[in-house]
């Protein structure tokens, strides 16, 4: 079901931070829908977890509908205006409803971004496409899909080989 506009409005006034929150069932059964084998997703999950509690300066907004978690994305600042998502993943029912969209363009604004990195692999890099990222191939391969890295940089370059770390 796609979600209306006017009610997209009010989700995007529900972006939090739920760092705090990383022992909540809402939290993990997101993160269970990160596209992992079932057999591995549990183990997965709990990497995630370990990750986001052991790194400080890893946030993990959520953004909720109908106050309900429906959409999950773990960001690093790595200067005042680039940052790379660690993580992000919507809700299966509500997937192509424009959520991952949303919390896209959300942090872009809430911190302000001129550089946006993530790393993903072929299931999920059309999504960064149809986001205005650009895409560079790693060259590497995990569980037999490709990996790459997508930048959506205003700086001057807006080339994906720099990324937005330095
Ligand atoms: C990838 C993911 C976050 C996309 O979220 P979403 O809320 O379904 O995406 P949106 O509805 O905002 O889609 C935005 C645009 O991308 C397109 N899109 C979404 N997922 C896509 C995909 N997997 N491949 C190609 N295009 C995709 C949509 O059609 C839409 O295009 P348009 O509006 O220009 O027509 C979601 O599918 C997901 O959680 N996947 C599992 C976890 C994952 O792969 N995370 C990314 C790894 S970093």
């Amino acid at each position: 079901m796609r979600i209306p506009v006017t009610s997209m409005a009010d989700a995007v006034s529900r972006l939090v931070d739920v760092s705090m929150q990383l022992d909540s069932q809402a939290v993990r059964q997101l993160l269970d829908q990160s596209g992992y084998p079932a057999d591995r997703m549990a183990q997965h999950t709990e990497r995630i977890l370990s990750h986001i509690r052991e790194d400080h300066d890893l946030c993990l907004l959520g953004a909720s509908f109908d106050d309900v978690l429906v959409g999950l994305i773990a960001l690093k600042l790595t200067s005042e205006v680039r940052a790379v998502i660690r993580y992000l993943v919507v809700d299966r029912q509500h997937r192509g409803d424009g959520i991952g969209r949303w919390m896209i363009e959300s942090v872009w604004k809430r911190h302000s971004l001129s550089c946006l990195e993530a790393e993903t692999d072929d299931d999920a890099v059309g999504f960064y496409k149809r986001c205005g990222f650009l895409v560079h191939p790693l060259g590497k391969v995990d569980r037999g899909i490709l990996r790459y890295r997508c930048v959506r940089d205003l700086s001057s370059t807006s080339s994906p080989l720099a990324g937005c770390t330095e």
